[in-house]
């Protein structure tokens, strides 16, 4: 049992600078250069206990912030510097399909690979993480996941938190041995809980805040854990502003005291702490959330202590209700154009029978470019949840039927690239494939069930079907 419940500051991974910046000879853009070297690391998570043994990107997990304006482009060097196969994929990116990190283009230990982002999609919170086959969980579970955020200078007149009361906060579920290592998800095929909560690395940390806005990015980065957030004054639960999700702004913003968050997901929420002077508030978990196992601190994320002195009054206004304008898909479709279902199939995990690992039947969508395909994702699987993503595109919640029944208010205003699909659940997701064509990976984001095997690809065609 761990027994240091927010005695530990909360880390925020630092911002890494470009190394050099180019300017692209055709368009002008200028195009920012970073590396990044994937690299074996140890870090004491427990204070009494030995040192964990990670591997994180620059030898930090999460790995360094990289944090870019909207209109330049990127290029980042990966250089694998670990014992295991790597691959690189921005997850909420419209990359070009030979920089998405596709499962089996890995770079062997040694090898490093330029990965090019165009950058032109609206601000929001991305991150980078392994994809690599069938070793996925391993590594993001090792530490390799960090953010990548956009931002958009038109968004400024919002006047939303910057700054230092922008802050990113990665969760995450871990598994430790008793000599104070992390116990290794290797060779797990069916699930993977975790009883440690963390936060940006830090097992249940604290964050001093001052009492006034702040704007957090969530993303679930665990391997497998849901999360059902409440913040918590005593008994009382506070009130938050829903602006954002994996694709950026909401239209507008909602106001709730529970969010729901599966893996991959990311919200963005605007906390105002002002009532708060002097209190400690504490983000909490639900018990029970799908079929997610319960343990001793599962119920608690991490502790708000609130300070009486403001430091700065900028950007500290009313949350404003229209957020942004959704570049929703260009027509509705009220007919289904294809059907997945999500299976646990003689103790295999696959998407319409078919796993990534069946190369021949693997791709199970071909759609043109540019057109706009509603698609049915089922779970078929009983008591399991699995958050679906799907590569390249944005899309639109339709519907949900089974299990919460209910699309939430926030997802109605959100666009996303993940759907979470409880148990029983059905939900419906409407997109256009745009911009780029090729093979692409669609998948759950459970990294156990991903790594065995509920994967599969879709082609963006230049021809009609
Ligand atoms: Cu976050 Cu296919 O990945
Ligand atoms: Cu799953």
């Amino acid at each position: 049992v761990y027994n240091y419940l927010f005695e530990f500051p909360l880390p925020i991974p630092s911002t890494l600078a470009p190394l050099t910046t180019y300017t692209n000879p055709n368009t002008s853009v200028p195009i920012d250069f970073y590396e990044i070297k994937i690299q074996p690391f140890q870090r004491r998570q427990y204070p009494n206990l030995g040192l964990a043994n990670l591997v994180g990107y620059n030898g930090q997990a999460p790995g360094p912030t990289i944090r870019v304006t909207r209109g330049r482009e990127t290029v980042v060097r990966f250089i694998n510097q670990q014992t295991r196969p790597s691959s690189i994929h921005l997850h909420g990116s419209a990359s070009r399909a030979a920089w998405d990190g596709w499962a089996e283009d890995v770079l062997e230990p040694g090898q490093y690979k330029d990965y090019y982002y165009p950058n032109t999609q609206a601000a929001r919170t991305l991150w980078y993480h392994d994809h690599a086959e069938g070793i996925t969980a391993v590594n993001a579970y090792q530490g390799q996941a960090g953010f990548y955020i956009i931002d958009d200078p038109v968004d400024a007149a919002l006047g939303l938190p910057s700054g230092q009361y922008d802050i990113p906060l990665a969760l995450n579920a871990k598994f430790y041995k008793s000599n104070g290592d992390l116990l290794s998800i290797a060779g797990e095929e069916d699930e993977w809980w975790g009883d440690v909560i963390e936060v940006n690395g830090q097992p249940w940390p604290y964050l001093a805040v001052e009492p006034r806005k702040y704007r957090f990015r969530l993303l679930d980065a665990a391997a497998d854990r849901s999360f059902s957030l409440s913040l918590m004054n005593g008994n009382t639960k506070v009130p938050f502003t829903v602006i954002g999700s994996d694709s950026g702004l909401l239209s507008q913003s909602v106001s709730t005291n529970n969010l729901r968050i599966a893996m991959a997901e990311r919200w963005e929420i605007i906390v105002d702490f002002a009532p708060f002077a002097g209190k400690n508030l504490t983000l909490t978990n639900a018990r029970d959330v799908f079929k997610d196992e319960d343990y001793f601190g599962t119920d608690r994320v991490m502790r708000f202590k609130v300070g009486n002195a403001v430091s700065s009054t900028a950007n500290n206004g009313p949350v404003p209700t229209n957020l942004a304008n959704l570049h929703l898909p260009p027509v509705q479709r009220t007919a289904v154009d294809r059907s997945f279902l999500f299976e646990h199939t003689n103790s295999e995990w696959r998407i319409n029978g078919v796993g990534f690992a069946d190369v021949a039947n693997r791709i199970l969508a071909r759609p043109q470019r540019g057109k706009v395909e509603l698609w049915k994702l089922e779970n078929g699987s009983g008591g399991w949840s699995h958050p679906i993503h799907i590569h390249l595109v944005d899309f639109q919640i339709k519907s949900r039927v089974g299990g919460r029944n209910a699309v939430s208010a926030y997802e109605q205003k959100a666009l996303k690239d993940v759907v979470s699909l409880g148990p029983n659940e059905a939900v419906t997701v409407l997109m256009q494939f745009q911009p780029h064509h090729g093979v692409y990976m669609f998948h759950c984001h459970n990294l156990v069930h991903e790594d065995h095997d509920m994967m599969a690809a879709f082609n963006v065609t230049q021809l009609q079907n």
